[in-house]
């Protein structure tokens, strides 16, 4: 499969070229960023009902839309989980996937409110792209970095499903009957959804995946081993692609100077924040 193949949508599990595996190829740190990230994936139809009772008065075309992009997000869950299990036989994906929801349930997914938690249904399309900006650049990152072929394949085949995703939810954010909001109101839903990237979801996902259950769980040491682990793997033109989808989400010009500022701002943040991680999480056993 070429390098910069970019692959088509309604891709199965059936596509993927498993027989190319290589165990030799594997990068332990990348495996365990790898496992926690199948968890989080898998998890998508609490997503789901969230979203389609946000939006459960925007017409069947977008309510078909959610129920498609959960297909595809747990595929995602589904393909990563058979990677890390071909990579460690010792990983049980269904197992380690119950450990998380036992332990991780977030609070907006169990209520009956259908009023977003970002304030209006704009909001949370800002929200929901900022998600994908994320992932679409983190399996971008993977393909590029990753050694082994499977991975490489399986990251390219996800990371092209996120770059759609997130083309779906920014024409979902205009389509909606509400005003437009503010400059300032979705940049500040922007920031916060970044700065949420340091929630439970990620360092629960990696000790219910990598942490034998007998260890206690510790949100800060095992956010620091997933960033460890993750954000090393980032290149400066993931994180300026990454930081012009969002200016773009918020209404910004993603080519101005204000965004190029941004951009190199959070390159350097990143870099900062990825060594601290990588020396607070050295201790942390394979
Ligand atoms: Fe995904
Ligand atoms: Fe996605």
């Amino acid at each position: 499969m070429a390098e910069g193949t970019v692959f088509a949508a309604g891709w199965t599990l059936d596509d993927v070229q498993w027989s190319k595996f290589d165990a030799s190829k594997v990068d332990p740190g990348l495996l365990q960023a790898v496992k926690a990230a199948s968890l989080v994936e898998f998890n998508a139809p609490d997503y789901v009902i969230y979203l389609k009772r946000v939006f459960k008065d925007s017409g069947a075309e977008t309510l078909a839309n959610i129920e498609q992009w959960g297909v595809e997000e747990t595929q995602h869950g589904l393909a990563l989980g058979h990677w890390c299990e071909l990579a460690d036989p010792t990983f049980d994906f269904k197992a380690s996937f119950a450990r998380f929801r036992e332990g991780y349930k977030a609070a907006h997914f169990f209520s009956d409110d259908a009023t977003s938690v970002r304030g209006s249904r704009r909001g949370e399309m800002v929200a929901r792209c900022v998600v994908e900006c994320g992932t679409s650049s983190f399996y971008s990152a993977i393909r590029e970095a990753a050694d082994e072929p499977v991975l490489k394949e399986v990251a390219g085949r996800i990371a092209a499903d996120e770059f759609r995703h997130y083309k779906l939810f920014f024409g979902m954010l205009h389509k909606q009957d509400e005003p437009e909001l503010p400059f300032w109101r979705k940049l500040v839903v922007a920031l916060t959804r970044v700065n949420e990237s340091d929630d439970d979801e990620l360092a629960y996902a990696f000790y219910a995946a990598n942490i034998p259950p007998s260890e206690p769980y510790k949100r800060e040491e095992y956010a620091r081993a997933y960033y460890a682990q993750s954000l090393t793997l980032y290149r400066r033109h993931h994180v300026r692609k990454l930081v012009q989808m969002i200016a773009k989400t918020i209404g910004a010009d993603p080519n101005g100077r204000l965004t190029q500022a941004a951009g190199a701002v959070a390159w350097r943040a990143l870099r900062v924040k990825a060594g601290l991680n990588t020396r607070a999480a050295a201790h942390i056993a394979a």
